[in-house]
């Protein structure tokens, strides 16, 4: 489980991009933040992985207290936390398995990056890729492979992470709607094989009622719906994506 306490963040610009944001992530559930652009979600996700340092309150994982403790507790939190990006961030001349090989370095200290690793990491590796249905492509170069094999590579490197909770910003975003579906369905199976806490921001309402185990709406910074992917009607719709402006508003008067 990971809590989301009272989190406000303002960037140096001056924009509040969370205001006193709490929710809760329970163990092993599949979860998506959904908002229009500029809702806060990407904010709500580096927050949860430590990249965000919250202007004020606090992300604190289950048994283990505040990820932002000191720099050891926000290093095991990351080590247990997999990244997957909308743009995959693949190294492309490096070959699929390269790729996800580099899933693996986080669990090794910093001189031991620095050598071969060993041939369990190796196993760890193929076997992430035979999940995601590319073991015959590991040793095509990423640069050489489609889309969607290109963000199965970079699910296989987060889950090569063996990491707890998955951490995914618009993972499908540039993926045509079939490929979609096959590559969260993917993301999706393996993290319940393997009871992964997996929270992932979408922009698809379908691909989200398909998925997900519960949804968190944003709307300009606050979160404005909790609850089951069954009660996205249109009341819980207009709250999360109408965007209010309050100045918009006072213009229009
Ligand atoms: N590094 C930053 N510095 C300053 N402002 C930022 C930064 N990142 C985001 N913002 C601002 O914070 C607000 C929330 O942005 P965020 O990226 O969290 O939204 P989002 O819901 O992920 O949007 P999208 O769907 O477009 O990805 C926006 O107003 C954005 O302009
Ligand atoms: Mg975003």
């Amino acid at each position: 489980m990971l809590t989301v306490s009272d989190v406000e963040v303002t960037y140096s610009n001056g924009v509040k991009a969370l205001s006193r944001a709490s929710v809760s992530f329970p163990r092993g559930k599949f979860i998506v933040l959904l908002g229009t652009s500029g809702a806060g979600k990407s904010t709500l996700l580096r927050c949860l992985n430590g990249l965000v340092r919250p202007t004020t309150g606090d992300v604190a994982a289950e048994g283990r207290g505040s990820i932002f403790r000191n720099g050891k507790a926000l290093r095991e939190h990351r080590r247990r936390t997999g990244m997957v990006f909308q743009q995959h961030h693949l190294i492309g001349r490096l070959t699929a398995l390269g790729n996800v090989l580099t899933g693996r370095l986080s669990s090794h200290g910093t001189v031991r990056t620095l050598l071969p690793l060993p041939r369990s990491d190796r196993m760890i590796a193929l076997e992430a890729l035979d999940r995601v249905g590319l073991a015959d492509r590991a040793l095509h170069r990423a640069d050489q492979l489609s889309g969607g094999q290109q963000q199965r590579v970079g699910i296989a490197r987060a889950i090569a992470q063996r990491p707890e909770i998955i951490l995914a910003d618009e993972p499908v975003a540039s993926l045509d709607p079939e490929t979609s579906v096959k590559v969260l369905g993917d993301l999706h199976r393996i993290c319940r094989e393997d009871g992964i806490t997996t929270i992932v921001s979408l922009h698809q309402l379908e691909l989200a009622r398909q998925f997900a185990d519960s949804i968190i709406g944003l709307s300009n910074g606050h979160i404005v719906f909790e609850g089951a992917a069954t009660e996205l009607g249109s009341a819980v719709l207009d709250k999360i994506y109408k965007v209010s402006k309050p100045e918009m508003m006072v213009a229009a008067e």
